[in-house]
């Protein structure tokens, strides 16, 4: 080995302690937020090795240079870059797998999660409780949401009894940003993980072969000062993905499930539009039947593209040529579901149900696979 490599630097320097609690902080377009949650996280963790782990999802407003701005100074700090992805769930993941720490905290870059709770969140981890995962829970006695509206208030509320029910444990703030659990907890939820949207813990606790103990911290959620957030609507489409991923995801698809959604409501406005054609504007059959088959593809196209396939969605021309080929998708899978009944009704003499269902399910089968493969491919 060349001997030059070997500067006495690299020889003499004492190694720093391997970090016992590693900090996942998500981040997109925090710039002006990560020194302040750096100051305030140094403040509240004396004696204990820390490190943060940003995860930044190429951002372009500096945030990477502020990141890069302290770490140049202190080792704790660490970052991962991801370029062409998006997601506070599989950013979260990354980080932690990233890291070495026998215990995990989660918590976001927008200062609105308290800091001073960390320290009593690995307490409790630590403690003979025996706690898996310590929550900083905005609905137990003295935790709050700030200054959210009315609308986001309910709108989380709502969402969280949704999240209950998909757990079969009890936790009062399933939906909190901001948690604490050890790496072996982490390891067994880790293969079972959706990774989808904005809802890791969630996704954690369900993803456990077995309801992990839990102990909740109550904390205030803070107003957020600087930068926007990123709650969309996408986060809410996510987030339904998320729930059918966890109550039927080891079965089926959960794109698949969607498509199929999307098919039913198709049928309900088929039959509306034939309805309205035959009855009110009195059209022959023939023609109403045209018309509403048309309308029901059309349908059908506009919310896979919005939905279904939400994250893949076809805009301007390329929008137009998928509606062509889904069509023409459409129409083969029909002309397969009725010769596929009809020979299963005629020669195979199987019963007008099984026939016809067959040839209707076959035909989904055939749409969703060529639909995605094809007009919404990634
Ligand atoms: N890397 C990365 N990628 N970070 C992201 C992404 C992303 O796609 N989306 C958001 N973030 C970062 C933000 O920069 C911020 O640091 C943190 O994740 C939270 O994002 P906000 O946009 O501020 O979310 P919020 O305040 O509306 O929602 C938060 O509070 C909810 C209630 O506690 C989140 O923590 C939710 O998970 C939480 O449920
Ligand atoms: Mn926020």
């Amino acid at each position: 080995m060349n001997a030059e490599l070997l500067t006495p630097d690299i020889i003499t320097r004492a190694p720093a302690p391997a970090a016992e609690l590693c900090i996942v902080v998500p981040v997109l377009n925090e710039a002006l937020n990560v020194g302040p949650l750096v100051a305030a996280v140094d403040r509240v963790l004396p004696g204990i090795a820390w490190e943060i782990m940003f995860v930044d999802d190429d951002s372009r407003d500096g945030t990477r240079d502020a990141i890069a701005a302290i770490a140049r100074t202190d080792p704790r700090i660490r970052m991962l870059h991801r370029v062409g992805r998006r997601g506070l769930s599989s950013a979260f993941i990354e980080g932690a797998q990233a890291s070495f720490a026998p215990y995990v905290a989660a918590m976001d870059g927008d200062l609105q999660h308290d800091e001073a709770l960390l320290p009593k969140m690995l307490a409790a981890l630590k403690g003979e409780q025996g706690a898996e995962i310590v929550i900083g829970s905005r609905y137990v006695p003295g935790g709050g949401i700030g200054e959210w509206d009315a609308r986001r208030a309910g709108m989380s509320n709502f969402a969280t009894r949704l999240g209950q029910m998909v757990l079969k444990t009890q936790v009062a703030d399933p939906m909190s940003g901001f948690f604490m659990l050890r790496r072996a907890t982490f390891n067994t939820a880790l293969r079972n993980l959706s990774a989808i949207g904005f809802k890791i813990l969630l996704d954690i606790i369900a993803s456990l072969p077995t309801p992990p103990r839990i102990v909740e911290l109550p904390f205030q959620f803070r107003t957020r000062v600087a930068g926007e957030s990123k709650l969309d609507a996408g986060v809410m489409r996510d987030y339904l993905l998320l729930l059918v991923d966890k109550t039927v995801g080891h079965l089926v698809p959960v794109r698949f499930v969607l498509f199929a959604g999307v098919g039913t409501i198709g049928i309900v406005l088929h039959m509306l539009v034939l309805l309205l054609a035959l009855k009110t504007l009195g059209e022959p059959f023939a023609t109403a039947q045209g018309v509403a088959t048309a309308v029901a593809i059309l349908g059908n196209f506009v919310l896979n593209n919005l939905f279904t396939f939400g994250d893949r969605r076809l805009r301007g021309k390329r929008a137009w040529t998928g509606l062509a080929l889904f069509a023409l998708i459409s129409a083969v899978g029909a002309i397969g579901n009725l010769s596929v009944a009809a020979f299963l009704f005629g020669p195979q003499m199987t019963s007008w149900w099984i026939a016809g269902l067959v040839g209707a399910v076959m035909s989904l089968v055939w749409n969703y696979a060529v639909s995605s493969a094809i007009i919404w491919r990634r």
